[in-house]
């Protein structure tokens, strides 16, 4: 083999009159005009090789005349100006006149198309997942991923941060989703768990005196799979000791700022981001992660309903309710009847009893409830500072149904309607968040975040009473960008004391803290410092920073929506031996 001069798709006007030897798969090959055209591609992008019949040897011309698509193929030859000139292409204002060809591989046709926009079914392109990650813009979303980790293993070693690996064969960890089992041959009828996150490690870290730890961890958790989940994914982990929340938010906020200049050459000023309480992102656009590239709040009507001839108003705040409503702008024209009547039954699944609306006209406005408005028509145009052409939607529920039934229209009409704007990178840190929440399947407060986040200062006496102890709030922070939830941390339990009480409020007995997490009690004991920390989802940073819609796009093999990998066909079935080996034997005849 001759060694590669250039990568194929660096080859440009700087080249001129050199000879070459470029290395990487047949793109194309046509025959034009008594001329042979191959495109080669590499990494780096794709060149035109051309070959004249007339003027190379028989053999090189045979040989050109045998390539197909993905054949594996070494080309030397001298780089000339190209007549017909692609701008759109690096490697445009030239060709390659090929004087060597070598065939590395042959390969049979592929079964979609290596280049950006296919339109194959997802589980082909995972099937053949090595083919699909041929394709440029797979290549372009492995590179940023690569970029983002290294920008942050920089970021954080200049920082004094020290990378250190825990364990994956562990025990269950508690972040709240279905563990994954390991089966363990030597203590039979005994599992590990795979980590949901290394949070138990980095807080017993802590109080091995690291002070500054983090780690690009892998974590599983066996819960329902979406766009933005995964059963294995990525976290940028990190804890510190003696920081207090808003140390902890400005060194995130740094690492964010460099990732972005270093992965995709965007300047963010995290000094900047907005930081909104829990209450107030769940009143002013109905979720914890709220999407601030575009308006259209909330807006809360509860004063105006209560003397709401529509009775559906008027009784949904005399029921401790509210009613909210929000102003999608040029609506009127864009939704008909029946696409309202849509989201009326999409929002069903939130519980929601129906969806009332208007439109605001010339002549005022319109729609099946505008005679109950007639009166307080100004006063609500006011509020919802709505003009001529808008749409305004309003939800009459509790306070939790309304929430989901708006916050979903106020993304789906921005979206539908394109007021989303582009290349717009908004933060936002989302504090004061509830420590416990209600889990109606078990009839129990469960902690918000995990057990070990520590109560806001304030509210600590609030643990000694048993009355207000659930309206406690937490020392936790989440990062959001453009409505998708980055990662979550918080100051974490330092003392005795505190977690004792936290665990009671959560109902654990002595013995279940004990069993669950007793190694990190007893440690504990021995001199925890202050600490704080926080997990960021890597994969859906990614996600966004590539324009991605779903993770699986910037993970090299990702599991598809089933959990299931049509590759490998993971997970497959094992032999009846090595369940014998696992005293399993026989159980799934
Ligand atoms: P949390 O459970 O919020 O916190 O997870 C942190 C971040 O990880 C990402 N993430 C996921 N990404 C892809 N697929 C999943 N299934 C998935 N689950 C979570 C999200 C999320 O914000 N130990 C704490 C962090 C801490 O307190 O320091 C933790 O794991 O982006
Ligand atoms: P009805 O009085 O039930 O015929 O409803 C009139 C309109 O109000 C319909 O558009 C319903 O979808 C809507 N509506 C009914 N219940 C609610 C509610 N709780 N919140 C908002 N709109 C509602």
């Amino acid at each position: 083999m001759v060694k590669r001069t250039h990568y194929a798709g660096e080859v440009t006007e700087k080249f001129l009159g050199e000879y070459v030897t470029i290395k990487g798969w047949v793109q194309r090959r046509r025959n034009l005009g008594g001329l042979i055209f191959v495109d080669v591609r590499d990494r780096c992008g794709i060149v035109q090789v051309v070959l004249n019949p007339q003027t190379v040897e028989k053999d090189v011309v045979q040989i050109a005349e045998s390539l197909r698509n993905e054949f594996v193929v070494e080309i030397t030859g001298e780089v000339v100006e190209r007549l017909s000139k692609n701008s759109k292409m690096k490697t445009g204002a030239i060709e390659i006149v090929a004087s060597k060809i070598s065939i590395l591989a042959e390969a049979k046709t592929p079964p979609f198309a290596i280049e950006d926009n296919i339109e194959s079914s997802e589980d082909l392109r995972l099937r053949y997942r090595y083919l699909d990650l041929r394709r440029p813009v797979m290549q372009k979303n492995l590179r940023i991923r690569s970029k983002v980790t290294a920008a942050t293993h920089e970021y954080l070693d200049k920082n004094g941060f020290i990378n250190i690996e825990t364990p994956i064969l562990a025990k269950s960890t508690p972040e709240g989703a279905r563990d994954y089992l390991v089966a363990s041959r030597v203590y039979q009828g005994h599992f590990y768990a795979l980590p949901q996150s290394p949070q138990l490690f980095k807080q017993l870290l802590m109080g091995s005196g690291f002070d500054r730890y983090y780690q690009i961890a892998r974590s599983f958790r066996d819960e329902d799979l979406r766009g933005d989940r995964q059963p294995e994914f990525t976290q940028l982990d990190l804890e510190v000791s003696f920081l207090d929340q808003e140390e902890i938010r400005e060194i995130i906020g740094e690492l964010i700022q460099q990732i972005m200049k270093k992965a995709i050459d965007v300047e963010v000023d995290p000094t900047k981001f907005p930081v909104l309480t829990f209450a107030e992102s769940m009143n002013r656009f109905g979720t914890d992660k709220p999407d601030l590239r575009f308006g259209m709040e909330l807006v809360d009507l509860s004063d105006l309903a209560r003397d709401s001839k529509f009775e559906v108003f008027a009784n949904a705040v005399k029921k401790s309710g509210q009613v909210k409503g929000i102003t999608v702008p040029n609506g009127a024209d864009k939704y008909s009847r029946k696409n309202i009547d849509q989201f009326t039954q999409y929002i069903e699944r939130f519980k929601a009893r129906g969806l009332a609306w208007v439109r605001v006209t010339e002549e005022g406005l319109s729609g099946p409830i505008a005679k109950f408005l007639v009166e307080q028509r100004e006063e609500l145009l006011v509020k919802m500072e709505a003009k001529e052409g808008d749409l305004l939607f309003f939800v009459a529920d509790s306070a939790n149904v309304v929430a989901q039934s708006l916050d979903y229209l106020r993304r789906q009409t921005a979206k539908e309607l394109g007021l989303i704007k582009k290349d717009r990178w908004e933060y936002a840190w989302i504090v004061d968040w509830p420590l416990f929440e209600y889990d109606e399947e078990n009839d129990r407060f469960a902690a918000a975040h995990h057990p070990f986040t520590m109560p806001r200062v304030e509210d600590l006496p609030l643990l000694d009473d048993s009355e207000k102890v659930y309206e406690a709030q937490a020392n936790a922070y989440d990062l959001v960008l453009n409505g998708v939830e980055l990662g979550s941390g918080s100051i974490r339990i330092h003392r005795m004391d505190i977690q004792e009480k936290m665990l009671k409020a959560l109902g654990f007995t002595p013995e279940l803290a004990q069993e669950s997490f007793g190694f990190l009690l007893t440690a504990m004991e021995y001199g925890f410092p202050p600490m704080g920390g926080m997990g960021l989802g890597l994969d859906r940073l990614v996600m966004l920073l590539t324009g991605e819609e779903t993770i699986r796009e910037v993970i090299a093999f990702p599991k598809n929506n089933r959990a299931s990998e049509p590759m490998m066909n993971a997970p497959t079935r094992v032999s009846a031996e090595q369940l014998e080996e696992l005293g399993m034997g026989g159980i799934f005849d």
